[in-house]
């Protein structure tokens, strides 16, 4: 009570009282089957090697990916996203590598594969930056722009080695028109009708992957905003949205998560299919490094970062805290 007339007339704080009634009341929780963790498996590696901008995260010896995969499901989390990265000799422009059968990236499928069978969703990025030794998501032409349709062509046979090694779903990522559809014709063409497409149907051209250029050890020449979306645009991600979903795309992702929640809930609201959103190796390096700082709390700034993401919409989260988190909630923190 005051001495100021009727206000408040509302408490809202009376819901807000004491741990168990906002537990209660929590309108979003996070539950380690919402988490799929990305891993890096690097070629020729007999330790794993640190990432310098992602503290907490390595490039995975083929034998380190397996007991990572292992810890994940174990944890409780639904996936993992696999990424390889080749030798830095075996680089070349068409990107070679990541269509052979004993690629990098298609032995470690097949090791996490034999290692959890269909316990964990496996899913492989679908993209030519890993293996190119100029680092882009496609082939170039003679001009040394990114050709899109031949580019098409490549997508089309990694899916299928992908599918052969034991991918349950493929992920293109390099954001060329077309790629959804002539994906889902390659793998049906084979027999892999039931290998998914999980369609990074809207990803912006981002500042904020910086580190991954480390994880994956490319040195990219130029930039990629003649095929990654412009983040001023919204109106644009609603017609890739469609033309992926038109190509028979199974589930949806929003990329990155953190600065893009609208555009995530935008997508969310207008879908029927399951919505992923990946929080990125900047956005995970950004509060790795403040809180390292002591600037910020970090497990309560990492849970407040993927509750946000859950809010805006995201059904589903890649996030490098994967298992972490999942070990967490699994103890009821
Ligand atoms: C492309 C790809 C990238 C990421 C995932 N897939 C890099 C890019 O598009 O530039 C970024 C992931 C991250 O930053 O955590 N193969």
């Amino acid at each position: 009570m005051n001495s100021y007339g009727s206000f408040p007339g509302a408490r809202p704080r009376r819901l807000r009282t004491t741990p168990a009634m906002r537990r209660m009341v929590a309108e979003t929780r996070l539950h380690p089957a919402d988490l799929i963790l990305p891993a890096f498996v690097r070629e020729g590696i007999t330790e794993p090697v640190p990432i310098g901008a992602m503290p907490g995260v390595v490039q995975h010896t083929r034998d380190t990916l397996r007991k990572a995969a292992v810890e994940a499901l174990e944890a409780g989390v639904s996936g993992i996203m696999l990424f390889g990265v080749p030798e830095d000799a075996k680089k070349d422009a068409a990107g070679t590598v990541g269509t052979d059968p004993d690629g990098i990236l298609q032995v470690a499928l097949r090791d996490v594969r034999a290692e959890v069978g269909d316990d964990l969703v496996i899913m492989s990025d679908l993209c030519l930056d890993e293996f190119t030794d100029h680092g882009h998501c496609g082939v170039l032409d003679a001009d040394g722009r990114v050709d899109n349709d031949a580019t098409l062509e490549r997508y089309a046979e990694m899916a299928q080695v992908q599918a052969d090694a034991g991918a349950h779903v493929v992920a293109p990522s390099g954001m060329m028109d077309g790629q959804v559809g002539v994906i889902r014709d390659a793998l049906d063409t084979i027999g892999k009708e039931d290998v998914a497409i999980l369609a990074y149907a809207v990803k912006y051209s981002s500042a904020f992957y910086g580190p991954f250029r480390e994880a994956v050890g490319s040195s990219l020449q130029g930039d990629r905003k003649t095929y990654q979306q412009d983040p001023a645009n919204l109106r644009e991600s609603m017609r890739e949205l469609a033309l992926d979903l038109e190509e028979g795309a199974d589930m949806v992702m929003v990329k990155p998560a953190g600065p893009y929640l609208d555009v995530l809930a935008k997508v969310a609201d207008s879908v029927d299919v399951p919505v992923a959103a990946y929080q990125i190796s900047g956005e995970y390096a950004m509060v790795e490094a403040a809180a390292e700082k002591g600037w910020i709390d970090r497990d309560k700034a990492i849970l407040e970062s993927l509750t946000g993401i859950r809010r805006a919409g995201a059904q589903m989260i890649l996030t490098y805290w994967a298992t972490e988190v999942a070990q967490k909630l699994g103890r009821g923190v």
